[in-house]
């Protein structure tokens, strides 16, 4: 039993390092269920989450090569009990069991002879779904057995809550589906934007190539860094971060290559620099834009020969390292300006992925993104998920979020914090004036009939112009490019951005 404790810790804590890392999210899930089964000697397991408006179980990952996905009614076998009853229910002998439906095994050709099942519940206590474990190896499911499927269901809850899975009948939508079909796991927003974005990500992560990430601060470079090295073939490797802002060019310089000892004055030992850390994995150069001169050169002959000399030393040393670098600066501007060599900018924007700033991102992006930080702060701070008035939404949509995702995700922390049952405007700390004035405006029961009396942003405007024009003409689109003065491509393109479909 003892042995059995230390392993189950051992699996637990390997599950809770996947949450961290930016895996997908169907990876997660199948990790969760073979854990379970390999810890329960089972031959088989299912998680099913709770589809609350179909009122049905939908299996997100089984251990199932015959069939995609399975959907169970909640009055419908061992699971649906489980479901209805919120118990856990060990069945030693199915053919015995009146509760088992061989509905399932009559489709698979598979035999279900024994079952250990449990409710996943969240941490207001809802039931958001059920696991089972299916025939045991050796004899049959005992009490300690259930009681470790409760142990690992209460922390399979808690791993799916850390994610941004979305489970089926939350959330905004009939895309709402337990698995995030883009992919990478704890990022949020399936806007057209966004998904472009993954899309590219998901392309590129796998490969060796260099990688810019680009985009103004807080809209997600550095998250995304961590996705493209978890998502690649070095994820087992270091993940190295250097922030080129830190240091001045002297100390940068053994910072990223190291030096040997008695390179200069001070430098007593030899040092390993971050190249040499990141060896077989992934070094981060971010703010890139603020690499002092005198290394960009350096940097460059690394990208192209993957080699290097640390501070005083001879020999060029062999970096065997994947490079994504970061920045929220024009380096277009500032190879214009003499503070950026053209040859690394040219070596660099090969392959670069432009992050959209949140105003850019739609509003389906960022009513996910609000229900997702709302959700990770009432958590976070032992709160009870606080519903946001209809005034307090219109401010958060309204704004126009200069500090991106990072402000929006520090704006309702603060006010699951201060909110009691209720977020509302005064416990939102938005300091933009028109926002304030907008908000002021609704709850004075003014009339915003006047197109402009929202203060909407340049974007808004146009999507709605565009949404306008959509219905004035029938969804007319070469007629509505015309009025526009745009090209039939350019408007489908600002209809998908702005998800007017
Ligand atoms: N699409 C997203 N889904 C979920 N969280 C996000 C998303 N984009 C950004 N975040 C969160 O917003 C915060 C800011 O993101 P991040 O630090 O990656 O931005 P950045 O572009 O690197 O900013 P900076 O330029 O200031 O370094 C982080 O907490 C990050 O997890
Ligand atoms: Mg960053």
């Amino acid at each position: 039993m003892n042995d059995n404790a230390i392993t189950d810790d051992a699996l637990l804590m390997a599950l809770g390092e996947l949450v961290q890392r930016e895996i997908s999210a169907a990876q997660l899930l199948g990790h969760v269920i073979d854990v379970m089964a390999r810890i329960l000697k089972a031959d088989r397991g299912t998680l099913f989450l709770l589809d609350e408006q179909r009122e049905e179980l939908i299996s997100v990952a089984a251990h199932l090569p015959e069939l995609d996905e399975i959907r169970v009614s909640l009055n419908e076998g061992v699971a649906g009990y489980v479901a209805r009853s919120g118990s856990f229910v060990n069945v030693p002998y199915c053919e015995d069991d009146a509760r088992f439906s061989n509905a399932i095994d009559n489709t698979t050709g598979y035999e279900t002879r024994s079952m250990l099942a449990g409710p996943l519940h969240n941490a207001d206590g809802r039931l958001i779904g059920v696991v089972q474990v299916l025939n045991k190896k050796e004899g049959i499911f005992d009490d300690d057995d259930q009681r470790l499927l409760a142990r690992l269901a209460g922390q399979a809850a808690v791993l799916l809550e850390r994610t941004t899975l979305t489970p089926p009948g939350e959330g905004d939508g009939p895309s709402a589906l337990p698995v995030d079909g883009e992919g990478i796991n704890q990022i949020v927003g399936r806007g057209g934007a966004m998904r472009q974005v993954i899309g590219d990500v998901k392309r590129v992560a796998p490969l060796e190539a260099t990688i810019l990430l680009r985009g103004e601060s807080g809209t997600g470079k550095s998250l995304f860094a961590r996705a493209v090295h978890h998502n690649s073939p070095r994820r087992e490797g270091p993940l190295v971060q250097v922030d080129c802002t830190t240091f001045p060019e002297g100390l940068m310089e053994s910072e990223l290559f190291g030096h040997e000892r008695g390179a200069f004055t001070g430098a007593h030992v030899r040092k390993e620099g971050k190249v040499a850390q990141a060896q077989g994995g992934t070094l981060f150069l971010d703010e890139i834009g603020d690499l002092p001169p005198g290394l960009q050169g350096k940097l460059l002959t690394l990208l192209q020969e993957h080699t290097y000399c640390p501070v005083g030393g001879t020999a060029r040393q062999r970096a065997d390292i994947r490079i994504v670098a970061a920045t929220n600066r024009r380096l277009e501007e500032l190879v214009e300006a003499g503070g950026f060599r053209e040859d690394l900018y040219y070596r660099l924007r090969v392959v670069q992925i432009e992050l959209p700033a949140l105003r850019e991102r739609g509003q389906g992006d960022l009513r996910e993104l609000i229900d997702h930080f709302v959700a990770r702060a009432a958590r976070r701070h032992g709160h009870r998920r606080p519903r946001i008035r209809g005034d307090a939404m219109s401010m958060l949509t309204g704004y126009h979020w200069p500090g991106n995702v990072r402000e929006l995700a520090n704006c309702l922390e603060s006010a699951v914090i201060f909110a009691d049952d209720e977020i509302t405007p005064s416990t939102l700390s938005l300091p933009h004036p028109e926002a304030i004035g907008k908000v002021r405006a609704m709850s004075a029961g003014q009339d915003i009939s006047h197109p402009f009396d929202d203060y909407p942003t340049l974007e808004e405007l146009e999507s709605r112009y565009i949404a306008f024009l959509l219905e004035r003409h029938d969804g007319n689109r070469s007629q509505c490019a015309r009025i526009m003065g745009i090209g039939r491509n350019t408007l489908l393109r600002k209809i998908r951005q702005y998800e007017l479909e």
